[in-house]
């Protein structure tokens, strides 16, 4: 554990105490008072598997994903109605279904399952009701206007699509095969969505800036309203031998291109997505609380955290058994859960103190007052109306810290649960 994050976790949750996960878990989840909740539904299957990448996620056989997809609808249904304690309370039925904010299909290629999407939405449907939209993920190689019929008729608002990048060299480097930049346009002119992003990857070795913006450009050119650019992150169990871009280096690389963005117009919509407006939005990460469903996703609640088993065939198992596919769960503390809070908050770039203060009843500057001065002092935020919003440094300094947390946190879960189903529990 780099000791740069953990001395951070310690001061700003006053404690010593690591994050504590345990593989007991609660059969009923507590979310119909919260606010601002998301759905998150994986599906963790691909034609071909990228070296490079963390993701849980196998070879993909028909056979494999349809029989997958039975047990998530399952899920859905099991985690909606509480292992039948809030049939039993009278919670359940039409009337009462609970107001989310978004549905997001990761994986994974969600795409693959295309023609079982409708029903894994009408599983969602009966018991929710989602008001900002649906999005999934696609593989440049499900943009055909079949598909993207089929994603539009199951009710899909939303698009994003991992181009990785338009440069053959950099995607020989991933060991992914060239984009073709014109039927990709095509195929987008024929079949609009509200939003389509495309996903890229900068800091890849010698990627200069002029490489970047012609991908930024050709993206916009392509029917993308929204782009997503991810810095590279070298994973401890990823075998891509890809090596990693210097410090200084990426810095100037991430300021040239929000630089590049902003002068286009662009919004910052987080710290890696820029979009042609305020309203075009693509993100399943930036909620204050969400469910997840499927094998790896992870369900954050007003005061834990939990993540699903990796291995499909013990997910699929565990929902046969009439029990919750859950592997491991944090009961955060008080401050461990606003650190997360404003973690995630931040990745948006601005953190707004009535939305803290209603979230969990006590001022942001009573408990975090010190810190904000200090983050404005350096010149990471602005202050405006008790909402702080990130400067260009400010970003940067989010970016670095970023990877120390995906690294400490994310990579040592992720490679703990891709090894065991269900560890009997992980600190860290
Ligand atoms: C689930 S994939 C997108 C959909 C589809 N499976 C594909 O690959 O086109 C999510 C995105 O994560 C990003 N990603 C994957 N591995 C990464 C890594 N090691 N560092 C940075 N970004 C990564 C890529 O940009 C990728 O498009
Ligand atoms: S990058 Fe996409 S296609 Fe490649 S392994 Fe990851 S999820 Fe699958």
């Amino acid at each position: 554990m780099s000791l740069i994050t953990t001395l951070t976790r310690d001061y700003l949750t006053r404690s010593f105490k690591p994050f504590i996960f345990t593989d007991n878990y609660d059969t009923a989840l507590d979310y119909e008072n919260l606010q601002n909740l998301g759905l998150y539904v994986h599906i963790p299957f691909c034609k071909s598997i990228c070296s490079f990448c963390p993701y849980c996620k196998e070879l993909y056989t028909p056979e494999k994903c349809n029989a997958y997809i039975d047990y998530l609808i399952k899920e859905i249904h099991m985690v909606a109605d509480g292992d039948g304690q809030r049939a039993e309370s009278g919670q359940k039925g039409v009337g009462i279904r609970k107001e989310v904010t978004s549905l997001y299909f990761g994986g994974g290629t969600p795409a693959l399952a295309h023609n079982r999407l409708g029903e894994i939405i009408d599983a969602v449907n009966e018991h929710f009701i989602v008001t900002e939209g649906i999005g999934i993920e696609l593989h440049p190689d499900n943009v055909t206007p079949e598909i993207l019929a089929s994603l539009k008729s199951a009710g899909v608002t939303k698009i994003s699509i991992g181009i990785q990048s338009f440069q053959e060299k950099y995607q020989s480097v991933l060991g992914r095969k060239a984009v073709d930049a014109v039927s990709l346009k095509k195929v987008l002119d024929q079949v609009p969505f509200e939003t389509v992003s495309f996903d890229f990857i900068f800091a890849l070795p010698g990627q200069t800036y002029d490489e970047l913006k012609s991908d930024i450009d050709l993206a916009f050119d392509c029917g993308a309203n929204h782009i997503a650019i991810y810095p590279f992150i070298d994973f401890s169990f990823a075998t891509s031998g890809i090596p990693v871009m210097k410090k200084n280096e990426k810095r100037r690389l991430l300021d040239d291109i929000t630089n590049y963005c902003l002068s286009r117009g662009f919004v910052r919509s987080s710290i890696w997505t820029f979009s042609k407006g305020e309203d075009i939005r693509y993100s399943s990460m930036t909620r204050d609380n969400f469910l997840g469903f499927g094998c790896s996703a992870t369900t954050l609640l007003k005061d834990s955290f939990k993540i699903n088993t990796f291995s499909v065939q013990e997910y699929i198992k565990r929902i046969e058994d009439g029990k919750l596919p859950t592997a491991l769960t944090i009961r955060f503390t008080l401050r461990q859960r606003m650190m997360y809070y404003l973690f995630w908050t931040a990745y948006s770039t601005r953190v707004d103190s009535a939305q803290f203060e209603q979230f969990f009843g006590v001022p942001l500057k009573k408990k975090y007052g010190f810190e904000a001065a200090l983050a404005k002092l350096f010149g990471f935020v602005t202050e405006a109306d008790g909402i702080y919003q990130m400067t260009l440094k400010g970003a940067f300094f989010y970016h670095y810290y970023e990877n120390y947390y995906t690294l400490s946190y994310i990579d040592k879960m992720w490679n703990c649960m891709r090894k065991t189903a269900f560890p009997e529990g992980l600190r860290l």
